[in-house]
């Protein structure tokens, strides 16, 4: 799996500043529609943005818990958050939320799910910790939705299948209003998020993507520094051509605690 230490969350912490994922935690947000002087959860709150944003929401009357494993996340998270102290940023597993039954009126999640090893035992979890009546957002990545022109389709397909091991579940999306259902919520809404990037820019979140998939899969099932080479040189030429294209379906689905 992808390792959330201090250079892991450092590419996801530029990655998720460019403006497609801005205006994807915009969406989300809107979704969730916090209001002043609720209690809400974040679980995987990696670097914090969503829950600086939330605080704002809720105001200094409501609270903000922030959970994540991961200490590097969690440093980036307190910092960005420190100037609002109804922020909390706990260190923690979506298996075994620290929180009593029912203390939350809403809860979030964004591409963290894929990342856990049992998705249904998490929304047990999630599920317990959620008054009735409570709102969730979950949003996750289904790759095999990704579009990205190269040359060498080949190697790129080889790149990729590579990159699938980077979380437990690269198709998630597609069990998520299942599990969410058996977990005890009722689903009131899904939406599709596109990112699309069909140019080559440095401030994309496939620009940003391309050194994470890179540095991940070096080294991994026979891929060499030289493959990567080759892979990034392709989609840069495909830039500096004037035919890049990269697109990608983020799931987000809305749900209420029965
Ligand atoms: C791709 S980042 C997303 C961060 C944040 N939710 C966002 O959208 O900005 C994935 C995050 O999930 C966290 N994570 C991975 N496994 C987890 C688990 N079992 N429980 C809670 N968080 C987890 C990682 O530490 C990381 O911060």
């Amino acid at each position: 799996m992808l390792e959330f230490d201090d250079d892991g969350a450092r590419l996801i912490d530029r990655a998720y500043a460019t403006p497609d994922v801005v205006a994807q935690r915009a969406e989300v947000l809107a979704r969730l529609a916090p209001r002043p002087g609720e209690r809400i959860l974040d679980v995987g709150s990696g670097p914090g943005f969503l829950a600086a944003s939330l605080a704002d929401a809720v105001g200094p009357g409501g609270v903000v818990h922030g959970l994540d494993p991961s200490p590097s996340m969690n440093g980036l998270a307190r910092a960005r958050t420190a100037d609002r102290p109804w922020v909390r940023i706990d260190e923690g597993d979506a298996l075994a939320l620290p929180y009593p039954d029912a203390c939350f009126d809403a809860a979030v999640s964004t591409q963290v799910y894929e990342y856990v090893p049992d998705v249904a035992a998490a929304l047990a979890e999630l599920r317990r910790v959620l008054r009735a009546g409570g709102r969730v957002v979950v949003l996750d990545t289904d790759w095999e939705s990704l579009v990205w022109h190269t040359a060498d389709r080949a190697l790129h397909r080889r790149i990729m299948a590579v990159w699938d091991e980077h979380l437990v579940d690269p198709h998630l999306p597609r069990t998520l209003p299942g599990h969410l259902r058996r977990a005890g919520f009722q689903v009131t809404d899904r939406a599709l998020i596109p990112l699309f990037n069909p140019v080559h820019d440095p401030d994309t979140y496939s620009a940003h993507t391309m050194a994470t998939i890179g540095s991940f899969v070096t080294g991994r099932s026979g891929v060499t520094a030289d493959d990567v080479r080759a892979w990034t040189a392709d989609l840069q030429a495909r830039g500096a051509e004037g035919d890049y294209l990269f697109s990608l379906n983020r799931y987000c689905f809305t749900a209420v605690a029965g």
